[in-house]
């Protein structure tokens, strides 16, 4: 049976976590597979919302296996809130098994994230300042921290005191802070060892075990496309790979067994931080769609940078991921235009681009060429099918898959899990 990835086609907050709940009840296992609590889901269930960060979207469905992949980092303390907070609203979360070879938040990265942005002044990423790109950079130097060392303490104190060797300078030398213990790291984790040990699994091996007795796997990524430190606006981007590649290396299923890649992309675009954006409004257009598109983060309450819908970036993204199907969502946001801009490609110092140019310098110089397409007025949010949508509505659908090049199987016309246009069977 098939594993099926979704993930981001732009910079983030596209609705994947809507897109997930949505196929939670069709599908046995979700795997988060990159990322970790920089992520930020907000999921409407009738009058429930819940606002999700490191845990898969596929918590909310009963009967489904909620995975936390390899590939994601975890903050221990984040990841127990998180489940108490669910269990008090009544939401089972027994069922949640963590890799044994996942990386670790240490403190000493959240701190350093954050001494590093401030550091780099008017250069910095604007990250979340969760420690991601630190616990990635670690990981990638060979002294990061694993779920599997919780279980070894001797083991786990030989590893904080080979970390912080280096942090310890870095913390005191270079950023004026104070330096940390191998106690204070040791047992803050040691803490949560006890709760943690009954999830704890080979993630990979459930998975492929699970994939030959038939299961359906959903493997569900965190931040975006343009967001990958390999395929994005590098160095604007997380520290791991949100793209289809990174759904194989983050849960240990291998390309061969995924069939299907789900791209959800959002009808106009919108970035969180700093970097290059080419159809970002600066104007009364941006903060239009900013205040309709309710556009503030849900992990740092940060308003969005707000833009129209960028082809040039939906290509890519097909193209990157391989994509199968795009999850286009809040068509509804758009409602109320008489014409809506559409970003058909860019002209660089003078020269047309219908992919993304190959540098950054190119990127920080493309100037959007936009097509009108024409608007609607109807209120579209109780649409359920495509014959539901007026003709504006249904142009502008058609014209998505036409410019990124892969088919639209479903629309968002509302936060609600239930408003939803299905065009296709997605699973
Ligand atoms: P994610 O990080 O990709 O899961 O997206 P976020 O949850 O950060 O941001 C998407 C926001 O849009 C959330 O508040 C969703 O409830 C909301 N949303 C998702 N789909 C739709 C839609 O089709 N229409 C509207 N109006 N809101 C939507
Ligand atoms: P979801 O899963 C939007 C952005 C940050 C910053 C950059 C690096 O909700 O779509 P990091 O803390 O990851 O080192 O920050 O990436 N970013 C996101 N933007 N949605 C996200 O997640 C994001 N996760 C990280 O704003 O620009
Ligand atoms: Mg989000």
């Amino acid at each position: 049976m098939p594993a099926i990835v979704l993930l981001g086609a732009q910079w983030g907050d596209e609705g994947k976590g809507k897109a997930t709940d949505l196929l939670g009840s069709a599908v046995d296992y979700v795997v988060k597979f990159n990322g970790g609590n920089n992520a930020g889901h907000t999921i409407v269930i009738g009058a429930e919302t819940y606002a999700l960060h490191l845990l898969p979207s596929g918590i909310l469905t009963p009967g489904v296996v909620p995975v936390i992949g390899n590939g994601v980092v975890v903050d221990l303390a984040v990841l127990f809130e998180e489940i108490d907070a669910l269990e008090a609203r009544g939401v089972d979360t027994s069922r949640l098994v963590v890799s044994a070879n996942a990386h670790l938040i240490a403190p000493y990265n959240r701190t350093l994230d954050k001494v590093t942005e401030r550091f780099l002044g008017s250069r910095r990423i604007g990250t979340t300042g969760r420690g991601i790109g630190p616990t990635y950079a670690d990981k990638m130097s060979r002294v990061g921290i694993r779920v599997q060392d919780l279980f070894d303490e001797k083991i786990l104190r030989q590893k904080v005191e080979g970390a912080l060797e280096q942090k310890n300078q870095l913390l005191v030398k270079v950023f004026n802070r104070r330096a940390v213990t191998v106690d204070d790291v040791a047992d803050e984790l040691l803490g949560f060892v006890d709760r943690l040990r009954p999830m704890v699994a080979d993630t990979a091996t459930l998975l492929g075990k699970a994939l030959d007795d038939g299961r359906t796997v959903l493997l569900e990524g965190g931040q975006a496309t343009l967001l990958d430190v390999d395929h994005g606006t590098y160095p604007f981007v997380t520290s791991s790979n949100p793209t289809a590649g990174g759904a194989c290396t983050g849960s240990g299923i291998p390309p061969t067994r995924i069939d299907r890649v789900i791209a959800v992309i959002k009808a106009y675009t919108t970035r969180v931080g700093e970097g290059p954006f080419p159809t970002e409004l600066l104007d009364d257009d941006g903060a239009r769609l900013r205040s309709a598109g309710a556009e503030f983060g849900t992990t740092t309450g940060r308003p969005r940078r707000c833009g129209w819908f960028d082809a040039v970036l939906g290509r890519y993204a097909a193209r990157i991921n391989g994509v199968t199907d795009f999850v286009l969502t809040k068509l509804d946001v758009l409602t109320g235009r008489e014409k809506i801009p559409v970003c058909v490609a860019y002209e660089v110092d003078g020269v047309w681009h219908d992919e993304m140019p190959m540098t950054q310098t190119e990127f920080h110089h493309a100037v959007p060429v936009y097509e009108d397409l024409d608007g609607w007025n109807e209120d579209i949010s109780g649409a359920r099918s495509l014959a539901d949508l007026p003709s504006g509505a249904r142009a502008y659908v058609t014209a998505v898959e036409e410019l990124c090049g892969a088919p639209v199987s479903a629309v968002g016309v509302g936060p609600g899990r239930e408003q939803t246009v299905a065009i296709r069977d997605l699973v």
